[in-house]
């Protein structure tokens, strides 16, 4: 059975059960700002579990689209994939553990024809928060799975969620596949990881809400939460060996191994994991950046090329292997074809880019590498591995990746240390030119880096804490701010954000600058960007009660200075950041 085959089994099966077939949100969550992408078919659905009503009713289907970046470095060993399908089926306060084991148990061994002695699970243990769920084992046990191949653990193996840091969460019961190796201890279990049980899917009993504060509280409806990776379980039926050698991988394995001149199965399987999510990814509109979601996309780019260099392919081919991907899964995702174009440009542009940077950075790495094997030493120093990055702009990971192959040791720590503190003087320079240029004479950009300031402020006020400074850009003309924020701002926002600055212009705030530590920059409560700050003291400029940031300045005195502010602009800037465009008329 191919992977779409089993797609459309799973949600023609669920739908036969009463549930709505929902269509797969984007991989940037829409409404949730805490976490950079879906990680799971529940994501987009929390609102749903906490309570609202959703339109498609109580008993909901999908294949939602996820990626997991805590995963990148495993993959090339096994099963692992960033970018998988998750297949769910939920309960929103409508059937509870019986009904959720009964439908896995029929799909997995009627539908999907599963020998039912192939089947292990697991479920709660219990502890302080939660009772042992003997329930879901006694149902187990009802429907024909002995207690030999029911086992029992913790919060680390049968407790899910939340996705981000709150939320729906609860302990769960997960379905394993015996894959008939031998035993790797007399212990042998499926929690162990030996690749005797593979986990093909989680029932999730989700009857608690884990607050801010860490506590949790019982949930008003009782909810069932289920994932099964689509990938993972069509490898399986399959009867492979693991998940690339599946119709969804082999065509780009095979055109891989045709073109390697070095063959390295690790490597192929890299570039096939994340060639598939970088044109997910690009297909929900992120963008390779420096930032968030277009910093893993680029990480992932990256991490691509390298290895097509490591297996002796040009990497002139990335289009062409890229278009043999499209081409491969887009009866997936028939959205694909029209974005063809767009996405190959995009891959395009980004490895030539990173092209030309890794051919200086690897050589310098070989001469590092080999004057450390004449002199019979086995660990690169810190101050050579961050000149790599200093210098030819290598990124650190890539440095580190190298040393692990070639047998170096690294200390990670030390060179992230030293990156960190490369950035601080990087930003310290980059404001004393700054300032400098502004001491000359500019009223204008002065008025404008105080304005950033209230619209700044304002924009927390109007749409929550979550938005943070992306970026800021000042001319004589205009300012420009860049800002995350998941989703358009709505004319009557921006509406508000405008009185709310134009207000504050009008009282006439008194600009006050301190200077002070970062710590007691962050207790008095200063936004600002804080993580590239480590010099001693900053700057916090307070604009009457209004607003206090960290920042280099220099600004106006008083706020009348700035005249009247409109907002001329908002517009994406990247996936989760907007930008505004404002002027100030004088
Ligand atoms: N939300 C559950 C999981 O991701 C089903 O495993």
């Amino acid at each position: 059975m191919k992977a779409i085959e089993l797609r459309n089994k799973y949600l023609n099966y669920f739908k036969s059960k009463g549930h709505t077939i929902i269509p797969s949100s984007p991989l940037v969550p829409e409404n949730d700002p805490s976490v950079l992408f879906t990680t799971a078919g529940m994501h987009p659905l929390v609102p749903y579990l906490l309570g609202e009503t959703h339109p498609g009713g109580k008993r909901l289907t999908d294949y939602q689209k996820c990626l997991r970046t805590d995963d990148i470095e495993e993959v090339g060993d096994t099963g692992h994939l960033t970018y998988f399908e998750m297949m769910g089926n939920w309960s929103l306060g409508d059937y509870f553990k019986q009904e959720s084991i009964n439908m896995s148990y029929e799909f997995l061994t009627k539908e999907l024809g599963i020998p039912s002695e192939k089947i292990s699970v697991t479920c709660f243990a219990g502890d302080g928060d939660c009772p042992r769920d003997d329930e879901a084992a006694d149902i187990w046990k009802s429907v024909g799975i002995p207690k030999t191949r029911i086992y029992f653990f913790g919060k680390k193996e049968n407790w899910w969620g939340p996705a981000g840091t709150h939320g729906p969460c609860g302990p769960d019961t997960e379905i394993f596949y015996d894959t008939g190796k031998e035993k790797c201890c007399p212990d042998c279990n499926p929690s162990c990881g030996c690749g005797k049980y593979l986990e093909i899917w989680n029932n999730v009993f989700m009857q608690y809400n884990k607050t801010e504060d860490g506590k949790y509280v019982e949930l008003k409806q009782k909810n069932v939460d289920t994932g099964l990776g689509l990938e993972r379980t069509t490898f399986i039926l399959q009867g492979k060996e693991n998940v690339f050698e599946i119709e969804v991988f082999k065509p780009i394995i095979d055109k891989l191994n045709s073109l390697a001149t070095n063959k390295n199965d690790a490597s192929c399987r890299i570039i096939a994991d994340h060639l598939r999510a970088s044109i997910m990814l690009i297909s929900d509109s992120v963008r390779p950046s420096n930032i968030e979601q277009g910093y893993i996309l680029r990480r992932l780019i990256r991490r691509v090329i390298r290895h097509l260099r490591k297996l002796g392919i040009d990497t002139e081919e990335l289009r062409n292997i890229a278009k043999l991907n499209i081409d491969t899964i887009k009866d997936m995702y028939p959205e694909l074809v029209e974005k063809q174009n767009e996405i190959l440009d995009i891959l395009d542009a980004e490895k030539n880019k990173f092209i030309k940077t890794l051919e200086n950075g690897e050589r310098e790495f070989e001469k590092i590498a080999n004057k450390l094997k004449a002199q019979g030493l086995d660990t690169i120093d810190s101050v050579s591995a961050f000149k790599l990055y200093e210098t030819y702009g290598f990124p650190i990971e890539i440095t580190e990746e190298l040393a692990k192959e070639q047998g170096f040791k690294i200390n990670s720590e030390e060179v992230q240390k030293l990156y960190k503190e490369h950035q601080e003087k990087s930003r310290l320079g980059a404001e004393q030119k700054f300032k400098g240029g502004l001491a000359e004479k500019n009223e204008e950009t002065i008025c404008y880096h105080t304005a950033t300031h209230l619209l700044h402020k304002a924009l927390r006020i109007v749409l929550g804490d979550h938005v943070a400074q992306k970026g800021s850009n000042i001319t004589t003309e205009r300012l420009r701010f860049d800002f995350s924020h998941p989703q358009k701002v709505t004319p009557e926002e921006l509406k508000r954000v405008e009185e709310i600055v134009n207000e504050q212009i009008q009282r006439d705030l008194k600009v006050v600058c301190e200077e002070m530590s970062l710590e007691e920059a962050k207790q008095s409560g200063a936004i600002g960007l804080f993580e590239n700050k480590y010099g001693d003291k900053v700057k916090v400029y307070t604009i009457g009660d209004f607003s206090k940031e960290i920042c280099g300045g220099p600004h106006v005195e008083h706020t009348a200075e700035l005249g009247k502010f409109v907002i001329k602009k908002e517009e994406a800037s990247s996936a989760g950041v907007r930008r505004i465009k404002a002027v100030l008329i004088r």
